[in-house]
């Protein structure tokens, strides 16, 4: 096992930027997931750790190693990728010591390293059988046996889980967490899916752009995002925005442009004057009569819950709340805000006061 630190990392393709400067500093044993909309440069960003693409500028460690010019079989990482390419004429035990076989490893270390790795995936039944005869969730922990058996300093995963369905993902995603609470490898897990970054990262490193927005644990991120950015992007459905600005003479006061008042958690002089977004999470709201006026537009029951798209405030929002409630489209509700719960933001820099 081993830390990972980037140092002001930068990459460009051609004259293209594409990492602009990156500093991450990864602790031994973390779980740590790269998270960002398609293209903000997290392939990238574990390419050039795995040392398939070489780095612009900056500095990349593995230990107390600087790897910049390490060729990857030297780096001691082992990758999965989404498209975790099985061999097909091999079975899985094969397929799984493969990269032992390759370095002259002896039969005796072989089923040393394989059969407990197999055991921990629940894959020991598995062994002699080949990929065709497996379902995804299981080729995926083959995949994943074949990293194993390598016992890498660190494990790179790149969105292992994009091609499962649904319930499979969720699955997995215990799994992973599992084998991590087990052999405790520093794990670079990339995903664009916020709820598995959510659920099993230690750190989150939100990206966007080829820039690091904020770095944190999960409910740091949702409870304290630096940005509009990243208080758009962690929490699903995303938190509601509402623009306006707040009274000059009262900063607890927001005042929405449809002239809806709004209670402010920490108001300060500084809001006053300035163009400012208002942060609401969908399930920072209850209903109250005495609360503001909510047009229902459509609503959602998933059981346990009712997701409202509505009209508050001038703004489209989405409220969930844990119980049923009995609205239409067209219908207008009142709710309360958990001030607790809302951020206000710069319009112009976007940055939470
Ligand atoms: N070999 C390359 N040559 C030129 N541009 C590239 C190359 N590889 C990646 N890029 C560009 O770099 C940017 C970042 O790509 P990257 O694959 O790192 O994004 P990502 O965050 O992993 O996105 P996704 O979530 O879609 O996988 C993209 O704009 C991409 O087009
Ligand atoms: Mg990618």
């Amino acid at each position: 096992m081993a830390s990972v630190e980037f140092v002001n990392v930068k990459k460009s393709f051609g004259a293209q930027p594409i990492i602009k400067g990156v500093d991450v500093q990864i602790d031994d044993g973390e779980f740590v997931i790269l998270v960002g909309p398609s293209g903000c440069g997290k392939s990238t960003l574990l390419r050039m750790l795995a040392g398939l693409e070489n780095i612009t500028a900056g500095e990349i460690r593995i230990g107390d190693k600087v790897v910049n010019q390490m060729p990857p079989k030297e780096r001691d990482i082992a990758m999965v990728f989404q498209n975790y390419a099985l061999y097909p004429h091999m079975t899985v035990a094969d397929n799984m010591a493969f990269s032992l076989k390759l370095k002259g490893a002896s039969q005796a270390t072989i089923d040393e390293r394989v059969r407990p790795a197999a055991e921990i995936l629940g894959l020991t039944h598995l062994l002699q059988r080949f990929p065709r005869q497996l379902s995804g969730g299981q080729r995926q922990r083959v995949a994943m046996g074949r990293a194993i058996v390598r016992d890498p300093q660190v494990f790179l995963f790149d969105e292992p889980l994009s091609n499962l369905d649904a319930k499979l993902r969720v699955a997995m995603r215990a799994e992973i967490k599992e084998l991590h609470q087990r052999l405790k490898t520093t794990t670079v897990y990339v995903t664009h899916d916020q709820i598995e970054a959510m659920t099993m990262a230690d750190k989150i490193v939100v990206m966007h752009d080829g820039i690091v927005e904020q770095i944190g644990a999960p409910l740091e991120l949702y409870d304290q995002p630096v940005n509009l950015f990243v208080a758009g992007f962690i929490g699903s459905p995303s938190m509601n925005m509402i623009k306006g600005r707040v009274d000059t003479a009262d900063a607890s006061r927001f005042i929405a442009q449809d002239g809806t008042v709004l209670p402010v958690r920490n108001p300060a002089d500084s809001m006053k004057g300035r163009d400012l977004v208002y942060g609401v999470r969908p399930e920072a709201m209850r209903l109250d009569p005495a609360g503001v006026p909510l047009q229902v537009l459509v609503v959602e029951p998933t059981g346990s819950e009712t997701q409202i798209m509505a009209k508050l405030a001038g703004a489209d929002v989405t409220c969930v709340f844990h119980d049923r409630v009995a609205a239409r489209p067209g219908d207008t509700l009142h709710v309360a805000i958990d001030t607790n719960s809302t951020h206000i933001f710069d319009a112009a820099s976007g940055l939470r006061l």
